[in-house]
């Protein structure tokens, strides 16, 4: 039990086993992990995918042969275990050319770079059959007033996406964005800074259909916001393309925990939400195996990040199917959200003709404290 297969479709960016432990306070802490390892580990450990950057695989400047020698050994390591790459991303933030971000860069010879180099690594995301491109703006914000006009820069962004989503459709690929929110670091304010943000900026760009979000627990947390109450709206809006799933612990820096670790309240809704409320995607782990770690400990962790989610989803279902929580949700009314306030064929003319006691209805408990009592004693194990 709890043990991955193919089918759990689990998948994990290159860069989090592959992080060196470089922080502000100190250098790497371990050596640096060749793709194919990389790969080959995941593989037997029963991931189903990798996703990288284009500088996980390839140095920033790489010109097309360079490239190539890097992607010779992945491609392979691909080929000798079955792993996909359902996602792909480009590095906006590590090179110093990016310090004031990249589409939303007050320099515009930065901007056209940027642009420049996420395309690239679209043809090459296509090539390799990834259905979704993560945007995750870390360095588009600012630190302080009058450097960034926010709208001005909102205004470059969709025009990023709005250019890249025109490449896509040109070139026939089948390829969606996924933006990533995050509300602070490496930027003292980053751009899009939540899940609600990312969604309405959505709607003013060209092609909405073609972009949605790649919500992750730990920046949706920093925030202090409920992470599976925003996949739930994304969801809703049909826009949930990827998920970042980690842990953390409340609104501090971004911690990047293994999954199931940190919040584990918040982690049991997650599997539920990811399970339930019709999510087919990859379940991708984007984490940092903490500074402490040796190579042992980078695979201990990512192990301990599926099987974290598998003993959740384990105990998600026997939420769902115990009969004393099924008449638990009974009587807390859940269902009851489900029936239009309106009827058919009725107006507001009939709710005022109504007859209607408030001081009955307001004594009446929701029975929430039950419900959630069932839920934290599946999660610790009691029941
Ligand atoms: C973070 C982010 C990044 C992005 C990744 C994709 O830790 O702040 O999660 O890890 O997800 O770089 O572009
Ligand atoms: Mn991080
Ligand atoms: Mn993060
Ligand atoms: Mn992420």
């Amino acid at each position: 039990a709890f043990t991955p297969t193919r089918d759990d479709r689990f998948s994990f960016g290159l860069w989090t086993v592959g992080w060196q432990g470089v922080d502000v306070f100190g250098g790497a802490v371990r050596p640096p992990l060749e793709s194919a390892e990389a790969i080959h580990r995941l593989s037997d450990l029963g991931a189903y995918g990798i996703t990288f950057h284009d500088n996980d695989v390839f140095p920033f400047g790489a010109d097309q042969a360079e490239k190539e020698r890097h992607l010779a050994p992945l491609r392979r390591a691909l080929e000798e275990t079955g792993l996909v790459v359902p996602m792909v991303t480009t590095n906006l933030f590590s090179h110093p050319v990016f310090r004031d971000g990249g589409f939303t860069n007050n320099d515009r010879d930065v901007r056209r770079f940027a642009l420049r180099k996420a395309a690239d690594q679209i043809d090459l995301a296509a090539q390799l059959g990834a259905q979704v491109f993560v945007a995750w703006g870390g360095r588009e914000g600012a630190e302080s007033g009058a450097a960034k006009d926010v709208g001005t820069a909102l205004s470059r962004y969709k025009e990023a996406f709005d250019v890249l989503g025109g490449y896509v459709r040109e070139q026939g690929y089948d390829l969606r964005f996924a933006i990533e929110p995050k509300p602070n670091e490496p930027r003292g304010d980053i751009l899009l800074p939540t899940v609600g943000h990312a969604l309405a900026f959505i709607n003013e760009l060209e092609h909405p259909e073609m972009v949605g979000l790649n919500p992750e627990v730990g920046h949706e947390e920093m925030a202090s916001l409920n992470y599976a109450h925003g996949l739930a709206q994304a969801l809703w809006h049909g826009k949930l393309f990827h998920i970042d799933l980690n842990g953390q612990h409340g609104p501090r820096y971004d911690q990047d925990l293994r999954f199931g670790a940190g919040n584990a309240r918040g982690a049991f809704w997650t599997v539920d939400i990811v399970e339930n409320g019709g999510y087919d995607g990859p379940r991708h782990f984007d984490y940092k195996p903490p500074r402490t770690e040796d190579l042992d400990g980078v695979w201990e962790s990512a192990r301990a990040c599926m099987r974290n989610y598998l003993i959740l989803r384990e105990k998600v279902r026997a939420f769902r199917a115990d009969p004393e929580v099924q008449q638990a949700l009974e009587d807390a009314r859940v269902d009851q959200l489900a029936v239009p306030t309106v009827g058919v064929g009725e107006s507001l003319a009939d709710l005022r003709a109504e007859p209607f006691d408030p001081d009955a209805a307001g004594r009446r408990g929701m029975g929430f404290e039950r419900l959630d009592q069932l839920a934290l004693e599946h999660l610790y194990g009691v029941r």
